[in-house]
């Protein structure tokens, strides 16, 4: 093909492509047009190759051509695209009427875990009594889980608490007590601390599991008494059971770091009584190892099991849903 011959049906084939172009009338006949034009098999494509053995003076004249007119193809596609997709757009809009019978599609919004709401719940009853809140490691020194709350290496309580040892000295702390230990040789008293978290035994069936939360709180300051501790609960066990007429008992117990210790049951309305949790007086080898003067300061301790308290609350007796993060299952306690 001569070179006039080449920019001839290079025109033409210009022509008839803008023809198209402006003739088109939806977005699926220009996606056509698009590979007639600028495809493999396109008169464009064509010439391109033709170029390729041609001359240098050729191909510069044939290639500002081909250029010039593949841009105006280009620029006239992409504009008409655009008019024709507005248009498109507007005429679904007005055809498709929405369909007012339809019931709503609610996306299913996440909801706070039981266990997370029971723990915010008790942190702000205790925040309004003026505690102030403490974490501590999930990871802890034996010595600290242990010896310093007063049970030394031989001592049975250890089998009370079904230990995960890391190692010899390393455990997985089996109540939050740790907390208190660390922030007593930290601060000095008077204190007023709450100490929420995950604690781990081994034990595990519908009542237990290996990894569960506890609360603890503390105070520490002069002339602290049982009374207080007694008031301290009360208050607390109403608020948390919206029940101002709670009834509920206080059993001796024994708790290694607590002198005198004590478990609190509350009362239904059938007459029979549950455990909710554990307290004392914090045992003066407690104090003196975290270097508090036993004669100075007194102080009570408390601790409770956060699910078995959502569980007496929201009335549900298996404790294993509480760690299968099903969402229906949290939704669901969650319209209680
Ligand atoms: N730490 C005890 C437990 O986990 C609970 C407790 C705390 C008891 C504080 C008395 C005082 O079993």
């Amino acid at each position: 093909m001569s070179t006039e011959q080449l920019l001839l049906s290079l025109k033409s084939f210009t022509k008839t492509s803008e023809i198209s172009i402006r003739q088109a009338s939806s977005t699926r006949e220009l996606e056509e047009l698009r590979h007639q034009i600028f495809g493999k098999q396109s008169a464009l494509t064509d010439a391109a190759k033709v170029l390729k053995n041609a001359d240098t003076e050729i191909r510069k004249i044939i290639g500002q051509e081909l250029n010039k007119h593949k841009r105006m193809l280009e620029d006239l596609f992409s504009q008409t695209l655009r008019e024709i997709r507005d248009q498109e757009f507007h005429t679904s809009l007005l055809n498709d009427q929405p369909d007012i019978s339809l019931s709503p599609q609610i996306p299913s919004l996440g909801a706070i875990h039981p266990t997370t709401e029971t723990i915010q719940r008790i942190s702000s009853i205790f925040a309004h009594m003026g505690f102030q809140l403490f974490d501590g490691p999930e990871v802890e020194k034996s010595i600290i889980n242990f010896d310093a709350l007063n049970i030394p290496p031989f001592h049975p309580a250890r089998s009370m608490q079904d230990t995960f040892y890391l190692n010899e000295n390393t455990v997985l702390r089996t109540h939050t007590s740790n907390t208190q230990i660390r922030t007593m040789r930290e601060k000095k008293p008077p204190l007023k601390i709450l100490s929420p978290g995950r604690v781990f035994r081994s034990d595990s069936d519908a009542t237990h599991a290996p990894m569960f939360h506890q609360i603890e709180g503390l105070v520490i300051d002069k002339r602290i008494s049982f009374s207080h501790l007694i008031w301290t609960l009360k208050t607390f066990l109403s608020l948390f059971f919206n029940n101002s007429a709670l009834r509920f008992r206080i059993r001796p117990s024994y708790f290694p770091f607590t002198q005198p210790s004590a478990e609190v049951d509350i009362a239904f309305e059938d007459g029979s009584f549950l455990e909710v949790l554990g307290c004392g007086m914090v045992h003066r080898s407690v104090l003196q190892e975290t270097g508090i003067d036993p004669h100075l300061y007194q102080g009570f301790a408390f601790g409770l099991g956060v699910e078995r308290l959502t569980m007496l609350k929201a009335n549900i007796t298996d404790l294993r849903p509480f760690f299968d993060a099903n969402q229906n299952w949290i939704s669901s306690f969650n319209q209680l």
